[in-house]
């Protein structure tokens, strides 16, 4: 069985204004999930919760792959989920090296962490700028480049944060591409303001109203 996520109850508070108010949701696999709702109504917030990389103050985050009971949340769980934030945080090396870090980081290196960030890169359209230094890319490319980042490894899930934000329609359409040849590998859950890219994309339409969840 795939990577499922869910949660239960998630409360998350910032100096006592409460972000997240129990939210309960089970993302089934292999859908796209988009999550909508105004600035500061906890997108990100319940994207880092779901991705592991902020704890909630209250409530469950819980993976199941159906061998056992949920999975701990240690660092093999990890390796197989990636969070793409909108700040894409390349850094100072070639576009190659950018690309295969997801790569690194879980033991995979040499040749086939070339071929492996080198078709995602292609994917993206940046198999030609391999050697360009990262921080020189266009910010519609740099985009581009992040996403090749966060798929190069192929994670189980696979969230989102904004994906598109500040990206011209040509990229934007590159990147929507990108994620629609995903569709029905894996779960992707994705905050956007494009309520038109939602339709675009996504199985589920969700909301985000007074720190709940909501189907739309
Ligand atoms: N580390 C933090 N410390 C204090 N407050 C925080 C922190 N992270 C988020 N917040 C607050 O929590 C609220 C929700 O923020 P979040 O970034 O999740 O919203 P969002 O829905 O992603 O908004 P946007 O559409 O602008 O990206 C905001 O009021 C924000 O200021
Ligand atoms: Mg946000």
């Amino acid at each position: 069985m795939s990577l499922t996520v869910s949660v239960e109850g998630i409360w998350k508070s910032y100096g006592g204004h409460d972000v997240l108010r129990g939210v309960n949701y089970s993302f089934n696999p292999e859908r796209i999930y988009a999550l909508m709702g105004p600035n500061g109504s906890g997108k990100t917030t319940l994207l880092r919760v779901l991705s592991l990389l902020e704890t909630a103050d209250r409530g469950e985050v819980i993976y199941t792959d159906g061998t056992t009971a949920p999975l701990e949340h240690n660092i093999a769980l990890r390796r197989r989920i990636t969070l793409l934030l909108s700040s894409t945080g390349l850094f100072n090396a070639s576009v190659m090296k950018n690309a295969s870090y997801g790569l690194s980081i879980r033991g995979i290196r040499g040749d086939e962490a070339r071929e492996r960030a080198f078709g995602a890169l292609s994917l993206v359209g940046l198999g030609e700028m391999e050697r360009q230094n990262a921080l020189t890319l266009s910010s519609g490319e740099a985009q581009r480049l992040a996403m090749a980042r966060a798929i190069a490894h192929e994670p189980e899930v696979l969230f989102l944060d904004e994906p598109t934000a500040s990206v011209d329609i040509e990229n934007t359409q590159a990147i929507e591409g990108v994620i629609l040849g995903m569709k029905g590998t894996r779960s992707i859950i994705l905050s956007t303001h494009n309520e038109a890219q939602a339709r675009r994309l996504a199985d589920v339409v969700l909301y985000l109203r007074d720190g709940l969840i909501m189907e739309g």
